[in-house]
């Protein structure tokens, strides 16, 4: 096990942006820069043996900078939409930056994807880690109260990583951290091909803006229903209704049947053998097929990211939870302490 530390470029006011690379005794590597937390590489063995990176992003720093869908990072204050851009908490309304249309998407313009952690590298017993924090002040994209956040990043023995999110907050606020890595296991032009299992029996129908219309629906008999390992592209091109809103693909937060720290999903790329399974203790999984990638994302080695180049799978709070009484609560108070996990653990088969 070992952790290195590199030079990743500099932001324009001159801060100096660190790359960690993580790598387990099998080979398996996670390379974490300290721009946004973002997950940069992830290599993983394949049926043979082979090696090769698993996530969609860039090769330098400067295109991180410009625009792009949150490619790797860590998302907060809020993952997600809230709608309107507000929420009334306490008796009082708060307005946050609008950077969807009227709502907010993942934080804002200036979200914790767009934040400079500060990162220390750690060890322990089996495994290496990298613990990131930030402090996101009050006031920050419009969110009450100072946070302190941790993010720990751990790459095992075993080909997991392991993401565990710790926050505190001296006032009340709203919080939904999550990870918007974009999985492609087999390095194909698209995802379609891969198999996909979620364990959940409902999901959240959407609006035209994508905001939860606050109903459970039951997935059965839909296109959402991928209780049974289902390629995801055998129903993806249906005329359905939740599909079309999303762009013609997923877009959508599955309430998961447990989050005690259970199985959420399983992703298998048939061609290459690799397989993902996701743990987690969130209560949602947002299922995002990459329906928005039109070609003017040039990742890594000048690959085009096409429509469906990629998969998300954020473990996360209910969207517009804020918004929502009926959905579990995402406020967090000065006595609290916010913690969450998940894990992305690899194997084939
Ligand atoms: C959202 C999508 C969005 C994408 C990239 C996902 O988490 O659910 O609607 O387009 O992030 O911005």
């Amino acid at each position: 096990m070992t952790i290195q530390r590199e030079a990743f470029g500099t932001l324009d006011d001159g801060q100096p942006v660190d790359c960690y690379t993580l790598t387990n005794e099998s080979g398996m590597e996670a390379r974490i820069m300290t721009y946004g937390g973002t997950l940069l590489s992830l290599r993983v063995p394949d049926r043979d043996g082979h090696l090769a990176d698993v996530v969609l992003g860039f090769d330098a720093l400067a295109p991180y900078l410009g625009e792009h869908p949150y490619l790797g990072g860590i998302i907060g204050r809020y993952a997600n939409r809230i709608a309107g851009g507000s929420f009334s908490l306490d008796g009082r309304i708060y307005q946050l930056t609008q950077n969807e249309g009227p709502n907010q998407l993942h934080g804002g313009e200036l979200g914790f994807h767009r934040q400079l952690w500060r990162a220390l590298p750690q060890k322990t017993r089996n495994a290496d880690q990298l613990v990131l924090h930030y402090l996101s002040r009050d006031g920050e994209e419009g969110y009450p109260g100072d946070l302190h956040v941790e993010v720990i990043y751990t790459l095992t023995s075993r080909n997991e990583l392991r993401v565990d999110y710790h926050a505190q907050t001296d006032r009340p606020t709203v919080i939904n951290l999550t990870h918007h890595a974009y999985f492609n296991l087999g390095g194909g032009e698209t995802i379609l091909d891969h198999v996909l299992t979620l364990t959940a029996e409902r999901y959240l129908p959407v609006d035209g803006l994508l905001i939860p219309t606050g109903e459970l629906a039951p997935v059965a008999d839909t296109p959402m229903d991928f209780r049974m390992p289902t390629t995801i592209g055998s129903r993806i091109h249906e005329q359905d209704a939740q599909l079309l809103r999303a762009s013609g693909g997923y877009d959508h937060c599955w309430a998961l049947d447990s989050n005690t720290g259970i199985l959420a999903a399983e992703l298998y790329d048939p061609g290459s053998g690799r397989r993902l399974h996701v743990y987690t203790t969130q209560p949602g999984v947002q299922f995002y097929s990459g329906n928005f990638f039109d070609g003017s994302v040039v990742g890594k080695g000048g690959r085009v990211y096409g429509k469906y180049a990629g998969l998300c799978l954020e473990p996360q709070h209910f969207p517009d939870s804020p918004n929502q009484p009926d959905f579990p609560t995402t406020v967090l108070g000065p006595h609290d302490f916010y913690q969450h996990s998940t894990i992305y653990a690899f194997d084939v088969a």
